[in-house]
This record gives C-alpha cells, structure tokens and sequence, in this order.
C-alpha cells in the first residue's frame, strides 16, 4: 500500500490527476474505473485542465463508472450520469460510447448488472480504479454487511448513506432506497486502486479501513489486500495514522 498525505488539497487533486492522466498517456486505451461524490470533484476539475493544455486525450480510453441510482431519471440533476457529464464528460475527448455507467432504469436489473459485469470484462478490466469512502467504509454502493457481493448488483442503500447524500436533494425522501454498484470483486479485480480520502470527518472510517481488521463491516478493509493500493489523504483525514 503507497500512502500520500498532504496538507494542501490542491496538491492531493493534482497528484490524483497526474495518476490518472499519466495512465492515459502511456496507455491510451486504458480502462478507467470512475466515482462520483464530493471527493473526485476536484479531481476532475485538474483531469479537464490538463486536457484543456493539450497534454493527455481521452479519444481511445474507456470508462466505467461504481455505480447509480436506482429510478432516478438519468438526466435527473443529482444522478451520476448528469454529475459525470457535468464534472467530467462534457469536457474531455472520451467519445461518448466509451463511457459506461449503469443504467438504473433498466426493466431487469439483474440482466444489466450481468451485462455491465461482462462488459467489464471483454475491456479487459479495468487499469485504475478511483474510489472514495463512505464513513460506514463503503466503496462505490458496498454497504457493510455479513456478506458482500463480488459482481455488480443492486443494493438497498444505507439509512446513513441516504442521510449524507440528502444534501444533494430537497429532502431525504428524495434519496432513491436503491442503487446498482459494482461489486467487492469487480473492484478488487482493477490493476490498481486510487482511494481518496478528505476531511476529519473520514479520520476514524480511514483508520478502520487501512489499518483495522479485514472485515465485511468495513468494506473498503477489504482493499488492504489488494496488491496495487495507492491513498491519497488530506491532512485531516490521515490524523489517526500514524
Ligand atoms: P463523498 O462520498 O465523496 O461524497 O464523501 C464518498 C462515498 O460515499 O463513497
């Protein structure tokens, strides 16, 4: 496991840049694993800077996104493919058909989670995996659990992560109950993991995660045993490292 702590957070955004537009550069046709949330947001900002220098194109890459909403229309404000567009797609070269999320209004879900899977999998898997956390330590959509699921599913969505991401919508109700996400396997089969982690609030979670037990009740534990892990924290976040 590679971990970077800094105290700016725009040196933590433009490191996790370079990571991923350094992986583009050497393999144009690399497969990216992409989140969404607050944390990657300033991640891209520097992704679409770079393109705009001219220095990295997006033209043969390929992506695939942990996850969406089950529901929510997909140009819904607040669904993950309105926020890829916004913070990602709309200004860079990677042609649209490259780009994958999955669909969330999908009539049968378990054939679109099988499909994303295989998909997945005929691009060979995927180069590098971005990932953020949730402070019950899940990753894309995996909640804690007795078990987890290793392939892309649809999941019932956790009361507290219903209640963190109700700052994006009106109100709480407003938060779809259910997501489709990669799996726990899906991710650990990336060739590398990029986890990013800012703020107190993330201090404790990133300790279980990082140097806890590996445990179902703590998902993103589970990256611990991946062998290409590279975290990027701010100051805040690491304070319980040591
Ligand atoms: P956040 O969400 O980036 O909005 O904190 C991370 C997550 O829930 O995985």
């Amino acid at each position: 496991m590679n971990v970077l702590v800094f105290d700016d957070n725009e040196k933590l955004n433009e490191a996790g840049a370079n990571i991923i537009v350094s992986l583009v550069q050497t393999n144009p046709r690399a497969v990216l694993g992409l989140a969404t949330g607050g944390t990657p947001v300033g991640i891209y900002e520097q992704v679409v800077r770079m393109y705009k220098q001219g220095l990295v194109s997006f033209r043969n890459a390929t992506s695939y996104n942990l996850d969406e909403y089950v529901g929510l229309p997909e140009d819904h404000p607040e669904s993950y493919h309105t926020y890829m567009r916004r913070h990602l797609f709309d200004h860079i070269d990677l042609p649209a058909d490259s780009a994958h999320l999955p669909n969330g209004n999908a009539t049968d879900p378990d054939a679109e989670c099988a499909a994303y899977d295989e998909m997945i999998e005929r691009s060979g898997q995927i180069d590098l995996q971005l990932l953020g956390i949730g402070h019950n330590g899940h990753i894309g959509f995996n909640e804690p659990d007795t078990d987890l699921v290793r392939g892309t599913h649809v999941v019932t969505l956790a009361e507290e992560t219903r209640k963190a991401n109700a700052r994006y919508f009106d109100a709480i109700d407003d938060v779809p109950k259910q997501a489709i996400t990669m799996g726990i396997g899906s991710i650990l089969k990336a060739k590398t993991i990029l986890l990013v982690v800012r703020g107190a609030d993330k201090a404790e979670i990133a300790k279980r995660a990082l140097t806890g037990p590996i445990t179902t009740d703590v998902p993103a534990s589970l990256l611990q045993t991946h062998p290409r892990l590279t975290v990027l924290l701010d100051r805040a976040a690491a304070r319980h490292l040591s």
